[in-house]
């Protein structure tokens, strides 16, 4: 093997690259990005778990000549293993300066693009469906999207956009389709006319590359690849495999690539020998058999998947039952991307405990054949001993796995596979299970069983003695009962196990069995065989997991028919830049081209949570390829002492100490991101430990705090518990939440070689924050600093301020070295380094009456701050204005304790805080009803506000629209009748349960620090052609801002829509912005552009006298030539609000206005496993006279969709040491394309204006968040249910986020009560609730 490197040959977009020096490292990713200049596809985790990556691979099947495409995540795509084949990106479909693609054109026109970093990747999934079926289904489309993820629009418009190009869409009547017919011109429920598409025509797409296709010069023949540290070998022939693996019994053997290109990303594994078994003719074979079916090892599983269901479709059912089981678990399989390209073989051999098909593959009885060049051919039985330990297998180094063995099943042998995930689709198992049973013939004797699981061990298992105990037994009830013990007994777990969750997880594994007892009783009873049939209210406990396509509706008001046609203002239009970013044209900060001698930088950041820093010693790391200099505190030119908001409480690189796991102790830069990371992993940090405190009542015992506490109280709350007929105590805890946009935190900083200038390019939502600490620390006047930002991939407040852990180091590094520096955190970096949503605890005590009135409330709240200020005080303020949710609160006590802990600083999460504290009001009201034994709707509706009613901070509430809301959602949603039927379908079921829970919200409106409340803007009229630049203090993040901005500058200035253009947001055009927060934007630069709009107007009024006939363009051009000023700023700050004086707790109107919604959602859970299903979720929203119902309602539905996050799957999980163990999509769950409301169902509220924001709109950004808890609550209700059919009803306590394992364990049953939780104390948890 000592032959020069082999050239990769493969084609992009049509065009041919030849490589000589292909790096088996490299990523495909990273190659288009990098060399090809390709930006378009972009870099959301690296790990496969969010598809923004998504590209589309053709290859031509030898020797059918068949040419197929695949879509593929290119962040695990080895670059070396594109050879011969031909990717298609983003940018190689169409382009705004050609041609849109259909695809690209529906998803920017049905509103499918917010930030527009998802986009590219969504557009590359469709784009292969379609090349690969000409009308899917709405099915078959939704699961191609199992492997992307969008953080902004909540999936809803997406799939309606690209509902258009399937079955469903059209009735058949082709062109005569109403639906292509223009809509009723006064219709108000579309937000998009789908008669405008262009139409898909498939012959158009481009060719495969006919070199390929003629010639297979590039698939025969021995391929070798050497990099820096990896040599890539390619065999084509068995015999070429098994000689390179005598040879290399070390190497790794690579086909998907999504295993091991996990472990090099991120668990630091370097392989020096890859070998590819993708081109050997036995590896790919497919042999049906007397048996079974044998598949080669490389055979993807997607196309394992295809034949399994062609073989399904043709045999007798009873033969398939393993085949219908592997069917099954594929569906929750990673997504399309993984499966297109990982093999039987890799999840096999990678031996993970949690694999989805080793389970079956044991109880199934598959056997394979492994050979080796030595000793040939030998075949294994995949049971109990194939597995030797952790990741461990009999098969030796040199041998290769060639084919698995797949059985057919007999008449009298039942099979059945389960798999439990913290979200169903694309994620790895909590507990999965095989389980097989063989009767005597024609009875129900067990013959044989198998039972296997995997997620209970280092290694899938056998629950062996289980099954041998059971042979000889009938199949009848007290089986079941026999076999809860000898499974706890077979599949022991210890309190502190890895993984956690234990009690859960052995729950399960006895929960799966009585699922597979009722199955096949079911069949046997079905078959006549056996005494007993399953009662019916147990069959709930059986169907398979079925979905129904999307059914939506979106209702606002349309703009009145005299509306001017110019004037833009209340028009659904799509986001502005939404085609460039459906093309990939669209710039994000790190798609900026390199400049000569640009360097990346990478993070050192502490692994200790608490400790004095003895020694930093970056000797080694300097020494290291490609790299040029390490930063720590002694080289911040300036101050080194900084923070973002009042308190100035942190470091730019810590000096003495650091107080948690991924603080910020230096920084290396290098030529390129790799060996930058590889060398900040090489520098030595030196600690003395110190005790740590990690979770808040860790803090409350330490009396750990930042300062101040806050206290607000109104009326005599003594009295009113001496007034109450009764008083509830309670605890909530609310979880934290990881941003996850999509796009993470990213700097390019650049100096200019005088004076200390520096232009500095990024993803903040705050660059004069940005601008302000890059002064300080470098010690120059804020004059020499540019903080410049096109648009963010998404922020979510994660950009208000943690940006600066990024941004300040970089521009040091980029002072200090005097040349341009990048870097864009990994997803792992960014989660571990820069905070999230602050965990709350409330503790209430609430007085009431017999009728549900609350009359007294004391509540502490606190939030784990983690180890600094930042904006925690402000966070738990909003909290305590939130506290009263939607209710008259006459006596009201409240206090908010900033706790002090060792993990990363929490920070900005739209709600700021708001959904927290409403969230404990809330749940103290539904144990005023479940207590009272009424129904939680009539407690809301006796203790709800009313117009004019003054809130506990002493504001008065105007234009209350809260109970207009409720009414209009209760009605829209058929709630009383729903209630009904779900409760028939929960007294005729028993396993499965509904529930249904309407949530009222109200959000104050502006920054409660009340100098934030100012905006500027800067408007530019040309003079040659009328156009106008407007520049104001607010991002662009994907919430359709600049869309908003253009359509009150069309209106105030009387001009197209067209007209108009915002390029960027910049600190030397608008200064001293306030963060793009708080939902304030629209409000404060809508009025900040509509002064500077109506100078302008003033200006040119005199030529528009003059020439009353005019146009725009001859009024700009006459005022030109008449010397005035075609440019102005603007500036706007809110009227009479002065905030909360807490000194004398007397409140000043803190809140402008407030924006008000309702929503009510219906839920079904799986009592035996924790899953739930979101039936229906209608809300009503009143956002003023909308300025754009489409951006409206795409906040309302992507506020929604991150709420539900929120309250049901997203869970951050710590260790005790206070290490984020879940750092990426793969083990921290994001709702996906699966989690949309089956049926959705928005309106805007009509006819309700607001006096006190521009052109009568309301904010909506973090509004709607808080009705996601409609599901928390609908989920409660649905426990409730099965608590009650367990002699357990009324009050119990759920914590939210309500994960499975919370649904799961709160349904009490024999299976639960056997695992009860051990003693806190007795063990060390694997993690915590922080
Ligand atoms: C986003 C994502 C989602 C995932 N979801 C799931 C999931 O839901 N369920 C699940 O079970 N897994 C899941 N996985 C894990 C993974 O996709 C599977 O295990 C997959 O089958 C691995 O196949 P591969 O071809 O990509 O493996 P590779 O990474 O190419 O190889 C994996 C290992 O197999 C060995 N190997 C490969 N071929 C042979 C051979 N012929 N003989 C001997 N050894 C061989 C290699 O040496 C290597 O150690 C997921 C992974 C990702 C990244
Ligand atoms: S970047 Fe590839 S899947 Fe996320
Ligand atoms: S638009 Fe999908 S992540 Fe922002």
């Amino acid at each position: 093997m000592d032959c020069d490197s082999d050239e990769l040959v493969f084609f992009v977009n049509g065009k041919k690259v030849v490589e000589k020096n292909a790096d088996p490292e490299t990523t495909l990713l990273h190659y288009l990005r990098t060399k090809l200049r390709l930006t378009g596809t972009k870099l959301g985790c690296a790990e496969g778990g969010c598809g923004a990556c998504t590209v589309m691979v053709s290859k031509c099947e030898r020797p059918s000549g068949n040419i197929i495409h695949y879509s593929v995540n290119a962040c695990l795509a080895p670059v070396c293993a594109m050879h011969g084949l031909a990717v298609t990106t983003v940018e190689g479909i169409g382009s705004t300066k050609t041609q849109l693609h259909p695809v690209q054109e529906r998803i920017a026109k049905s509103h499918g693009s917010q930030c527009g970093f998802c986009t590219p990747g969504i557009v590359m999934s469709m784009y292969t469906l379609l090349r690969n079926t000409r009308q899917p289904s709405m099915e078959t489309m939704e699961n191609a999207f199992q492997g992307n993820l969008c953080r902004c629009t909540g999936y809803r418009p997406i799939l309606e956009g690209f509902k258009t190009f399937t079955k469903e869409f059209y009735c058949g009547q082709g062109e005569n389709c109403c639906k292509n017919g223009p809509l009723n011109p006064r219709e108000n429920d579309r937000l998009f006319e789908p008669s405008e598409f262009v139409p898909l025509d498939q012959t158009q797409e481009p060719i495969f590359p006919p070199e390929l296709q003629l010639s297979n010069k590039l698939d025969n023949k021995l391929l070798v690849f050497r990099g820096e540290r990896t040599t890539w070998l390619r065999p084509v022939t068995l015999n070429e495999l098994l000689d390179l693996k005598a040879k290399h019994p070390q190497s790794r053997m690579v086909v998907g690539n999504t295993e091991v290109g996990i472990e090099v990303k991120f668990k630091n594994m370097t392989y020096p020998v890859i070998i590819a078994p993708t081109h050997v003719p036995e590896l790919l074979e497919v042999k049906h058999t007397n048996t079974g079916i044998t598949f080669g090892s490389s055979v993807s599983l997607s196309r394992l998947n295809q034949i399994l269901v062609e073989t399904v479709n043709k045999l007798p059912e009873h033969k398939t039952r393993v085949f219908a089981a592997i069917i099954e678990m594929l569906r929750w399989f990673a997504g399309d991307q993984i499966r297109n390209v990982a093999a039987i073989s890799g999840n096999i051999m990678t031996a993970s405990p949690i694999s989805d098909l080793n389970p079956i593959f044991m109880s199934a009885g598959c056997s394979l054949i492994v050979s080796s060049k030595e000793r040939g051919a030998r075949e294994l039985l995949l049971d109990h001993s194939f597995f030797l330990g952790y990741r461990r297998t009999v098969v030796e180094p040199d041998e290769v796995l060639i084919s698995v063995h797949v059985p057919f099943t007999s008449e009298n042998e039942y099979f059945y596979a389960y798999k439990q995930a913290q979200r169903r689709e694309d994620d790895i198992s909590i507990v999965n299970a095989a389980m097989k049973v063989e009767f005597e013939q024609g009875g129900n004797t067990i013959k044989q069983m198998a039972l296997s699981f995997g997620g209970m061990a280092p290694t899938t298992v056998m629950a062996l003695r289980a099954a041998q105990q059971a042979v000889g037994r009938k199949w009848e009830d007290d089986l079941v009962t026999d076999m809860c013990g000898w499974l706890a007994d077979d599949l022991p777990l210890t309190p502190d196990a890895p993984g956690g969750q234990t009690e859960y997880r052995r729950t399960l594994t006895t929960s799966f069995f009585f699922k597979f007892y009722l199955s096949v009783q079911m069949r046997l009873s079905e078959a006549k065989v056996g005494l007993s049939n399953v009662p019916r209210s147990y069959r709930s406990a059986l169907p398979v997991y079925h979905r129904e396509p999307i059914k939506s509706t979106q209702v606002y008001e349309e703009v009145p028919e005299a509306q001017s046609e110019k004037d833009a203002v209340g028009r659904p239009l799509p986001h502005k830049a939404g085609s460039q970013q459906a093309t990939g044209e669209a710039q994000y900060c790190d798609d900026m081209p390199y400049a000569d001698g640009e360097l990346y930088l990478a993070l050192v950041t502490s692994t200790r949570p608490h400790a004095k820093i003895l020694n930093i010693d970056a000797s080694d790391a300097l020494k290291m390829t490609g790299v040029k200099a390490f930063f720590c505190h002694k080289d911040v030119p300036g101050n080194n002492t900084e923070g973002p908001a009042a308190v100035k409480d942190e470091e730019v690189f810590a000096s003495e100490k650091v107080t948690c796991v991924g603080q910020v102790i230096g920084a290396v830069v290098a030529d390129n991101q790799v060996h930058a990371q590889r060398a900040a992993k090489a520098v030595i940090v030196e600690y003395e430990d110190l005790p740590a405190i990690v979770t808040i009542e860790e803090a409350i015992e330490a009396g750990s705090f930042h300062p101040p506490a806050r206290s607000m109280s109104c009326g005599d709350v003594d009295q009113g518990f001496a007034q109450s007929d009764h008083v509830l105590t309670g605890e909530k805890r609310v979880g934290g939440q990881e941003h996850f946009y999509l796009e993470t935190q990213v700097t390019r900083a650049v100096p200019r070689g005088e004076d200390g200038e520096m232009e500095v390019f990024s993803s903040t939502q705050a660059p004069s924050i940005g601008q302000f600490m890059i002064a300080s620390a470098l010690g120059v006047p804020a004059n020499r600093i540019t903080v410049r930002v096109k648009r963010l991939g998404g922020g979510f407040g994660g950009k208000e301020t943690r940006f600066h852990v990024l941004m300040v180091p970089v521009a040091v590094a980029a002072f200090k070295l005097n040349c341009p520096v990048r870097c864009m955190l990994d997803r792992d970096e960014d989660m571990l380094v820069t905070g999230g949503r602050h965990p709350f605890l409330g503790k209430y005590k609430v007085g009431f009456s017999n009728s549900g009135k609350i009359l007294a409330l004391d509540a502490a709240l606190y939030s784990n701050a983690g180890n600094s200020a930042d904006l925690s005080l402000a966070v738990m303020e909003r909290a305590m204005f939130h506290i009263d949710s939607c209710y008259k609160l006459h006596n009201v006590r409240v206090v908010g304790h900033l706790c002090k802990t060792n993990l990363p600083s929490n920070t900005a999460f739209r709600g700021f805080g708001g959904p927290q504290g409403l969230m404990i009001m809330e749940t103290l009201i539904n144990d005023i009803a479940d207590y009272l034994g009424v129904s939680p709707l009539e407690v809301r509706e006796l203790n709800m506000y009313k117009e004019n009613d003054v809130t506990h901070f002493d504001q008065k509430l105007v234009n209350c629209n809260i109970r207009r809301c409720w009414d209009e959602v209760i009605k829209q949603s058929n709630f009383h009748r729903r209630r009904q039927e779900i409760d028939i379908y929960n007294s005729e079921n028993r396993w499965k349960k509904r529930g249904i829970a309407v949530i009222p919200t109200k959000f104050g409106i502006s920054f409660t620090a009340t100098f934030l409340n100012q905006g500027g803007a800067l408007v530019h009229v040309y003079q040659n052609d009328g156009s106008v630049l407007i520049t104001h203090g607010g991002t662009e993040m994907g919430q359709g801002l600049h869309t908003k901005m253009s359509q009150v500058a069309s209106r105030a200035l009387n001009i197209p829509i067209s007209k108009i253009h915002i390029s960027e947001t910049s600190t030397n055009m608008v200064p001293n912005a306030s963060a793009s927060a708080a939902s304030a934007c629209s409000d404060l630069y809508g009025m900040a552009i509509l002064n500077a709009c109506q100078i302008i107007m003033e200006r040119l009024e005199p030529y528009k006298i003059a020439n009353s006939k005019g146009t725009w363009e001859e009024w700009v051009k006459a005022a030109y030539f008449d010397r005035v000023s075609l440019s102005t700023t603007g500036f706007y700050k809110t009227p009479d609000i002065q905030g909360f004086d807490w000194e004398n707790n007397k409140g000043m109107m803190p809140f402008n206005y407030f924006t008000f919604g309702a929503a009510c959602s219906e839920v079904e859970i799986d009592c035996l496993t924790g899953d739930h299903t979101v039936l229906r979720t209608d809300i009503v929203m009143d956002v003023g006279t909308s300025l754009n119902p489409a951006i409206d309602i795409g906040q309302i539905e992507g506020a929604f969709a991150q709420g539900y996050g929120m309250f049901t799957i997203e869970q951050l999980k710590f260790s005790p040491q206070g290490s984020l163990i879940n750092r990426g999509p793969g083990a921290y769950k994001l709702p996906g394309f699966g989690d949309v409301p089956v049926e959705f169902n928005v309106s805007l509220l009509k006819g309700a204006s607001n006096p006190r924001a521009v052109y009568s709109s309301k904010a909506i950004g973090e509004p709607p968040l808080f009705l996601a808890s409609s599901v928390f609550f609908a989920i409660k209700d649905a426990i409730s249910s099965a608590r009650a059919d367990a002699g357990v009803p009324g009050l119990f306590k759920l914590d939210s986020p309500a994960t499975p394992e919370r649904i799961r364990m709160a349904c009490v049953d024999q299976f639960t009560k056997q695992f009860p939780p051990a003693e806190a104390g007795s063990y060390k948890p694997w993690f915590v609730h922080v």
